[in-house]
């Protein structure tokens, strides 16, 4: 057993969408991660529950990650950090803003220290920023633990096929299809290393399939020390889902938007436009093209956030 810090609200509920099992004929039932908590909502936390926890084995009083400017990642681990008396160092690709929403702004409402980078240097050098982050705080007498991208390493790759014993546990036999989304592959390589919930259809909501199975894979090496593995190959019990990506990460088209509607009013439940809301396209077009049948499990990995600070898009692609 890893040591963890009690950060989620566990176990999250697993409910039945009754109404969007009609409509696409399929049984759809929703692993409600986006109620891990307030402000550690979604998949993130199950993470950082192991990683902080190493963080403070190393004895270490400041925490760097990286992401995109409006990262949930980054928020959450602003807030965890928080919860648990940590310094948050946040490297972010994008601008400062003279008026922050959602993440950004809670990112700030935690106090969370924040440095900017462009797209190129995020690509090319985000892990040598971080290092002379680390570094600074070394030559100031203090302890950096750096955290890479959307906290998908061996440990958070073993938080999620612990997630994967919850839900066995809740559930009577495997699912038909377990749809995800997938930003950097941790939730995607944990849920496959766990025990069998079904076959996995991580849906990529950016870059493609080549570049997500070769994340998988490597993270699934790193969980080798963590006593998971191996990793079954792909097709078998995983697999990456591309063409739900539209034009790049964060991007929501039309579709994507009437997809957060849809559910939001036949269901009551929120995704977001950045994860959840390309992965429920991806089930809807899936179950429409009689490409998945029978019992359907959505995890739902949070991102509400994400909503905020977007109206004008809502209203132009997705209200009617
Ligand atoms: C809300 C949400 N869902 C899904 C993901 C994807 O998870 P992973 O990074 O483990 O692939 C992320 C982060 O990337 C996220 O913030």
């Amino acid at each position: 057993m890893r040591s963890s810090l009690p950060l989620a609200r566990r176990p999250t509920p697993l409910e039945r969408l009754a109404r969007l099992s009609e409509h696409l004929g399929v049984q759809v039932d929703v692993k409600r991660d986006d109620l891990t908590g307030v402000e550690l909502t979604g998949n993130k936390v199950r993470k950082l529950e192991v990683i902080l926890a190493e963080a403070l084995q190393a004895r270490a009083d400041v925490v760097i990650t990286c992401g995109g400017v409006q990262s949930n990642h980054c928020r959450a681990t602003a807030a965890a950090a928080r919860k648990v008396g940590l310094h948050p160092v946040l490297l972010l690709r994008g601008e400062r803003s003279e008026s922050p929403d959602s993440n950004l702004l809670l990112d700030q409402v935690f106090g969370a220290e924040l440095h900017f980078c462009t797209p190129d240097e995020y690509r090319s050098q985000r892990g040598r920023i971080m290092a002379d982050l680390a570094a600074g705080f070394a030559a100031a007498g203090r302890r950096a633990f750096v955290i890479p991208e959307g906290g998908s390493n061996g440990a958070g790759a073993w938080a999620y096929a612990r997630a994967a014993e919850e839900l066995a546990q809740q559930t009577t036999g495997p699912y038909d299809a377990v749809f995800a989304p997938v930003g950097s592959g941790g939730t995607l390589a944990g849920l496959a290393l766990g025990p069998d919930i079904g076959p996995i259809w991580g849906v990529a909501v950016c870059d493609d399939r080549a570049y997500f199975s070769a994340r998988v894979k490597a993270i699934a090496k790193e969980a080798e020390a963590y006593g998971l593995g191996p990793l079954p190959p792909e097709g078998e019990k995983w697999r990456v889902v591309e063409g739900y990506q539209g034009a790049g990460y964060g991007i929501a088209d039309a579709q994507v938007w009437n997809t957060v509607s849809a559910v939001a009013r036949w269901e009551g439940l929120l995704l977001d436009p950045v994860y959840t809301g390309k992965a429920m396209c991806a089930l809807f077009a899936e179950a429409k093209a009689g490409r998945i049948r029978g019992k359907v499990l959505f995890w739902h990995t949070g991102g509400a956030f994400g909503l905020f600070g977007r109206g004008a898009e809502f209203l132009q692609l997705g209200g009617q």
